[in-house]
């Protein structure tokens, strides 16, 4: 059993609700991100100041390495999703704003081909061929202008890609909904959002950038990514929900980041095994992992109680989903020094009415990677979904903050 601290006032913050409402942090929010309230809340109680190096092994929007960069704290993170990493690196780039009004003044997307978006079939259905070509030729705009600036107006038309398209990001799901969409909106829309972004780096007062703070491709479990080291990690690996980000992400992904379907599904299943359809992966090695022995039973029960499709892959990504934390802390473990301190946000969750206390779970493979537990924060707790309600009654989930620290 680990200490447990109520903080029920954090709830607000391990949500992405705030970062919705943050200049900057808002250009781009993931379905999971964090808020700043929460990094300055760990930042202080961990007593990091501009001496340490934070680290972040699932930088997801980039919502640590900016209020890392809000205190002067050098940051870095990474992430196996290529449009992560450009996010979280737009965000925390410098930009002067009268450079940027002024190439956005000389606005003139030319016609171009339609085909600018990789073969990834959802695209066809998502899109009507006259907001393709709209789309289409911003994209060759951006593309035509400078690198930091081609990057910043790119941000700004992924951002708007969903809102003239045929789908919606819903929870952890993109879903297909009618949408009128008038073609002559599209442009007026991308302008609306790169002046409401220039706007916010005029209100901005941030330490200038000099290499402080960026995110680069990566994977969490594995320990060869860059060999930087860390005193402290604050960072939300994905959650146990079956939510895959290359799917909510799929528009965005196909407008920039992959050519061919083939690309998108590989990212799929490489991914840290959260959804069925990420796959083991064999370069990668989890020694001396043992699988926690209420886990085992947790997952033969979750066999025996699900409906027949599920019986084998629910509980082999539960078992799979534990194995890739194992292996993410342990590569923690040997990138950050003694008495460094991690925090990672994760929520619980329940298969076949089976509550998965993941929060206990994982606290106890960090202590197998080495690291002693502080405590486990509680944010929130959140209903289950309306479906399972009905089915097994309301039985909140925990939304905790697990914290370790490495003691030699
Ligand atoms: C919950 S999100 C992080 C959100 C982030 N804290 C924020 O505030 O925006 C989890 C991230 O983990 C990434 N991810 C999934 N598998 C990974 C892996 N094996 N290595 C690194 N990143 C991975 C996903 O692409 C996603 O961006």
């Amino acid at each position: 059993m680990y200490p447990f601290e109520e903080r029920l006032h954090y709830g607000q913050y391990v949500t992405a609700r705030l970062t919705r409402r943050t200049p900057v942090y808002d250009w781009y929010a993931f379905p999971h991100s964090f808020s700043r309230e929460l990094v300055h809340e760990l930042l202080d109680e961990f007593g990091v100041d501009s001496n340490s190096i934070v680290f972040d092994p699932f930088v997801g929007a980039g919502t640590t390495l900016l209020a890392c960069r809000e205190r002067g704290i050098p940051a870095f993170g990474i992430d196996q999703l290529p449009f992560a990493v450009f996010t979280s690196n737009v965000k925390i780039c410098n930009y002067d704003p009268d450079d940027l009004q002024h190439t956005l003044d000389r606005f003139t997307p030319s016609a171009s081909s339609p085909h600018v978006f990789g073969s990834v079939p959802i695209i066809d259905r998502a899109f009507s061929s006259e907001v393709r070509k709209r789309v289409a030729a911003i994209h060759s705009w951006t593309q035509s202008l400078r690198e930091k600036q081609a990057r910043f107006f790119l941000l700004a038309l992924l951002y708007i890609l969903e809102s003239v398209s045929q789908t919606a990001k819903s929870g952890g799901w993109l879903r297909f909904v009618e949408n009128e969409v008038d073609p002559d909106s599209v442009e007026e829309l991308f302008k609306a959002r790169a002046r409401k972004m220039i706007d916010d780096i005029r209100g901005l007062d941030m330490p200038h950038n000099r290499g402080l703070w960026y995110a680069m491709p990566g994977d969490a479990r594995c320990k060869s990514s860059s060999h930087r080291r860390a005193q402290y990690v604050i960072s939300s690996p994905p959650y146990l929900n079956r939510h895959d980000y290359t799917r909510v992400f799929a528009l965005e992904m196909a407008l920039h980041f992959v050519k061919t379907n083939r690309e998108l599904i590989s990212l799929r299943t490489n991914a840290l095994r959260s959804h069925v359809e990420a796959k083991s992966q064999t370069k990668l090695t989890h020694n001396g992992y043992q699988a926690p022995e209420r886990l085992k039973t947790l997952a033969t029960k979750i066999e025996s109680e699900s409906k027949e499709r599920d019986k084998k892959r629910i509980p082999s990504m539960v078992r799979g989903y534990f194995e890739d934390i194992y292996m993410t802390l342990a590569s923690l473990y040997e990138r950050i020094g003694r008495g460094g301190k991690i925090a990672f946000v994760l929520g619980n969750v329940r298969f076949s009415g089976m509550m998965i206390p993941v929060d206990e779970i994982v606290a106890e493979i960090g202590e197998q990677a080495g690291f002693e537990t502080d405590k486990i924060v509680v944010a929130r707790y959140r209903g289950n979904s309306a479906q399972q309600m009905a089915r097994f009654g309301r039985d909140p989930s925990r939304e905790s903050i697990i914290v370790w620290h490495k003691v030699s």
